[in-house]
């Protein structure tokens, strides 16, 4: 294994430390965080993603190396590809698509994936191979596979891996097929969004094995961390532990282009017109319960807020993922919002139904709902416990 230089040490040594104080890092996995940095694994131009604004800011190595190294070692997400690689220059492109993640989500996914020694783990989405270092540093490089979809993103990886003197199978392969060849894994740990659980991971992981996975629906783009533990019979269940939000993996991207023939034009058509005692803020924001609960509860559809400049109000739509169904609530500032629907669904009816029984249930938060799948891969939303699903109201 390669040493840490001096200074680089002080830097991610204090990155360790407010890791640890923060609770995000376990004693057991710091050796491993101080053995092997992040700045390894970092190219010489990334986007530091700031958290607060949403902006990405470029950041050189050779233009600023004092800013590279600090932004290396704080508490931030990197972006270090934009557009699947079509994207070139200093600017920030349209859609993220590889990154280091932010030092704190990947210590806590670390601790929450419970590893002993001797263990085999099977990581979605190398990225910049960092979580793959950190993973073959504790483990060995035996016991670690590590899949990547993008060539580019595959080589950068196992460079720095093998700069790094780690040596763990890094394969350039869609993760949703697993990689049978190394099979069978004690842990699966995605570090891309999903969708769906894939079949794969079911049928690739020990019985009593746990998969660990940013699981989320098309409502929204965020993610919650789920934790499945694998049953005998290649079924999986466990419970949701905490909001995320990770770059989806590429089949199980929302295509917003889908959507662009859904509404007849001109807008509103024939569609229903209604009102609704809703108001934008029961929504909730980003992250929020109801939000993620609304999700789980009406299934297939996007939801998106248009919030016009001050003084026209916003509005909110709703498109269906599988049939040509839309819904938009107008919420003027002033006044009461007006209600418009299409298409073989009422979207808006569907949502305004779940927030109900989503309040009936004393507004749980998002840790008191969980994830069965069943070995075929159908999932079932849960409150509580998995004998209390959650209703569909579509
Ligand atoms: C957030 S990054 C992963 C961060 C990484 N673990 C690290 O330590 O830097 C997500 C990665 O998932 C990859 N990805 C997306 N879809 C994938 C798929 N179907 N199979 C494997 N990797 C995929 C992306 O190319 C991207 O590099």
């Amino acid at each position: 294994m390669s040493t840490v230089p001096e200074q680089e040490g002080r830097a991610s040594d204090e990155l360790v430390r407010s890791l640890l104080n923060a609770g995000s890092l376990t004693p057991d996995w710091a050796e491993s965080f101080h053995a092997v940095p992040r700045s390894w694994f970092l190219p010489d131009r990334y986007w530091s993603h700031d958290m607060t604004t949403g902006r990405n800011v470029a950041v050189s190595r050779e233009e600023d190396p004092e800013e590279w190294a600090r932004q290396a070692f704080a508490d931030v997400p990197i972006v270090t590809q934009w557009d699947d690689g079509r994207h070139s220059g200093t600017e920030p492109g349209t859609v993220p698509t590889s990154s280091a993640s932010m030092p704190s989500v990947v210590a806590s996914m670390l601790r929450d994936l419970g590893v002993h020694s001797g263990m085999r783990v099977l990581e979605i989405g190398t990225g910049t191979g960092w979580n793959a270092g950190l993973l073959t540093h504790r483990l060995g490089s035996e016991n670690v596979v590590s899949l990547e979809i993008d060539a580019a993103v595959t080589v950068r990886a196992r460079t720095a891996l093998t700069r790094a003197g780690l040596h763990p199978t890094v394969v350039c392969a869609d993760g949703a097929l697993g990689y049978p060849d190394a099979a069978p894994y004690n842990r699966v740990i995605a570090t891309a969004g999903v969708r769906t659980i894939p079949r794969a991971w079911l049928e690739q992981s020990d019985s009593g094995g746990l998969i660990l996975a940013p699981f989320g629906t098309h409502y929204s783009n965020e993610d919650a961390l789920v934790n499945l533990t694998v049953g005998n019979d290649g079924s999986a269940s466990g419970p949701f532990l905490r909001p995320v939000e990770f770059m989806k993996l590429r089949a199980q991207r929302l295509d917003w282009d889908r959507f662009k023939d859904h509404v007849t034009l001109p807008y509103p058509g024939n569609a229903a017109r209604s009102s609704t005692h809703l108001r934008l803020a029961d929504l909730g924001d980003r992250w929020s319960a109801q939000r993620f609960a609304v999700g789980l509860a009406v299934p297939h559809v996007a939801h998106v807020v248009n919030r016009a400049p001050a003084g026209d109000g916003s509005s909110v739509w709703l498109f269906s993922t599988t049939e040509r169904a839309w819904a938009c609530a107008e919420f003027p500032d002033d006044g009461e919002p007006v209600v418009y629907q299409d298409g073989p669904r009422r979207l808006w009816d569907e949502v305004e139904r779940a927030l109900g029984w989503w309040a009936d249930q004393q507004r749980p938060p998002l840790d008191c709902f969980g994830l069965s799948v069943s070995s075929e891969g159908e999932l079932r939303p849960w409150l509580a416990d998995r004998s209390n699903p959650v209703p569909s109201f579509a």
